[in-house]
């Protein structure tokens, strides 16, 4: 059976604290969904375009979150990037339903081919 692209809920909006962010899969897609100090949440790939150290562990600043490993900074809006990283990170639509907040996922995650795999 196809997938069809559509709104997962994944967590109830007090699951994740302002200021903070938290991991999820949904579908397979290794995900952290942010909530700023403002209360807006965003979904982000749950790994660092730089060296795939996993986000979920981010310090939240404003609209971004920075690479706890070498500190390349994130814009959660739309995964645009800041030095050392050199490619943005993937977001996913998000909506909050009543309490519940969904991410919408448009199939399968891409799998990385195996020639870049351990390069950065
Ligand atoms: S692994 Fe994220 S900045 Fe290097």
């Amino acid at each position: 059976m196809a997938f069809e692209p559509q709104f997962f809920p994944v967590a109830k909006t007090t699951d994740i604290a302002p200021g903070k962010c938290a991991p999820f899969m949904v579908e397979e897609h290794d995900i952290i969904i942010a909530q700023t100090k403002a209360g807006d949440f965003y979904a982000m790939k749950n790994l660092c375009s730089h060296a795939d150290a996993k986000m979920d562990t981010g310090r939240i600043r404003g609209n971004h979150i920075m690479c706890p490993l070498h500190g390349a900074r994130f814009d959660l809006r739309d995964g645009s990037h800041g030095p050392p990283a050199f490619a943005p990170i993937k977001v996913y639509e998000l909506r909050v339903v009543d309490d519940m907040v969904e991410v919408f996922i448009e199939g399968p995650p891409e799998k990385k081919p195996a020639s870049a795999m351990g390069m950065f």
